[in-house]
């Protein structure tokens, strides 16, 4: 049971003061989950923008534990009973597998959450990776570049975004698709 009406007022709790800037990406992120939840099932549409709201509570102090901020969001909100489903697309947004590859949590990534890959999916990652560390929109290319030159070429973010690369694209085009923004 879960009150998806809840997922604002818990990210702006956890985020708005602590992580200002994070707050802002957040806040454009679920508007932007919102917009997309349109060409999903009418049941699919509460779950992605409850997962857009919390998709970074893993950054939050008090939440923050591993490294792996995905990993960190979804195991805070399966002990505080939220719906499974929006804690699987938490744990793994915008390819956090490879992330949590690179930081040896794969095993445990895998063991307590189920990695849905769907429109929904796609549409959470969509909103997430257009959208800037300050809420502005990016279109996918410039953000990966943003990402990139953020960490620099050595960092574990960097290099888990040069594999992930591929996917996050795909999940880009794929929704920018079921949108009809983008031809082919
Ligand atoms: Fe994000």
């Amino acid at each position: 049971m879960t009150n998806f009406e809840a997922a604002s007022g818990l990210a702006h709790d956890l985020l708005a003061d602590a992580l200002p800037r994070r707050w802002l990406h957040v806040q454009r992120v679920a508007d932007k989950a919102s917009e997309v939840s349109s060409v999903l099932a009418a049941p699919d549409r509460p779950i992605l923008v409850a997962a857009a709201w919390l998709h970074d509570i893993g950054y939050a102090p008090g939440v923050e534990s591993s490294g792996l901020h995905a990993l960190d969001g979804a195991r805070w909100l399966r002990r505080a009973g939220w719906d499974k489903r929006v804690a699987d697309l938490v744990a793994y947004h915008s390819c956090a597998a490879f992330e949590a590859e690179e930081r040896q949590l794969e095993r445990e990534l895998r063991t307590e959450f189920r990695n849905e890959a769907s429109d929904v999916t796609d549409a959470l990652w969509y909103a997430d990776m257009t959208t800037g560390p300050d809420g502005q929109d990016f279109e996918i290319m410039e953000r990966l570049t943003e990402i990139r030159s953020r960490y620099g070429p050595d960092h574990v973010v960097t290099r888990f975004w040069s594999r992930a690369q591929p996917q996050i694209i795909a999940a880009v085009r794929r929704t920018e698709r079921r949108l009809g923004t983008r031809k082919g």
